[in-house]
């Protein structure tokens, strides 16, 4: 009960916060911006990305979230930047939409939550178009092997704060891994963000 309460009321605004910082808006910055056609976000979230989409740019929204008080979130933000959203409140591990429907799959600190993140690749796959594009920034495992050592000591207590979140997944191999070629892909540690959450892998990926 205190962990259905705890992820209904606090998780929600703990994630909007954690996930609104300057360096991470900096990153959004990076890439949200090239969606284009219709697009599905996977794990909107509060919808912090919707700000940076480039309007011209955009047929279409669907934006997917298990979370039914996040969507209530990015709808209000969707309102306010005056962009339509569809909301899909679904897992991505089963995507209700049709195949080869998609322009851009937009996925932004969201693998590393996603229980099973190869289904949803697998899923992402199934709806993009042949020459669709997945546009991806997301936190994983870092270079450094002192920091790897505390991000797998820490990860199971922070899965459990932060609504299922690692902190230590290997994310350019997960993508690999799921048959996507990765066409481009930058990676550094955040500044100003505690190093074992903070290194970043961001780029774009296609069939
Ligand atoms: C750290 S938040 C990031 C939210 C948003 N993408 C952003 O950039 O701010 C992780 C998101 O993944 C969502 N999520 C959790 N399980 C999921 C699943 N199986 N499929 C899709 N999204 C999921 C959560 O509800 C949450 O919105």
């Amino acid at each position: 009960m205190i962990k259905a309460a705890y992820e209904k009321y606090l998780l929600p605004k703990l994630l909007d916060t954690c996930c609104s910082t300057k360096p991470v808006n900096y990153q959004r910055k990076k890439i949200v911006p090239y969606a284009r056609g219709t697009i599905l976000e996977i794990g909107i979230g509060s919808g912090l990305n919707i700000p940076f989409y480039q309007k011209s740019n955009i047929q279409k929204i669907i934006g997917l979230d298990p979370s039914e008080e996040l969507c209530e979130m990015a709808k209000k933000c969707a309102k306010k930047n005056k962009i339509d959203v569809n909301f899909l409140i679904n897992s991505a591990e089963e995507i209700n939409l049709p195949s080869n429907s998609i322009d851009t799959v937009l996925l932004t600190y969201t693998l590393c939550t996603i229980p099973e993140p190869l289904d949803a690749l697998d899923e992402i796959k199934r709806v993009l178009k042949s020459d669709g594009n997945i546009l991806f920034c997301e936190h994983g495992t870092a270079p450094d092997l002192n920091v790897q050592k505390w991000q797998n000591r820490i990860n199971p207590l922070w899965g459990k704060l932060f609504g299922g979140c690692n902190i230590n997944r290997d994310i350019p191999n997960l993508i690999l891994e799921s048959g996507l070629k990765i066409n481009k892909l930058d990676q550094m540690y955040l500044p100003s963000t505690p190093k074992i959450v903070g290194y970043n892998y961001w780029g774009n990926a296609s069939l």
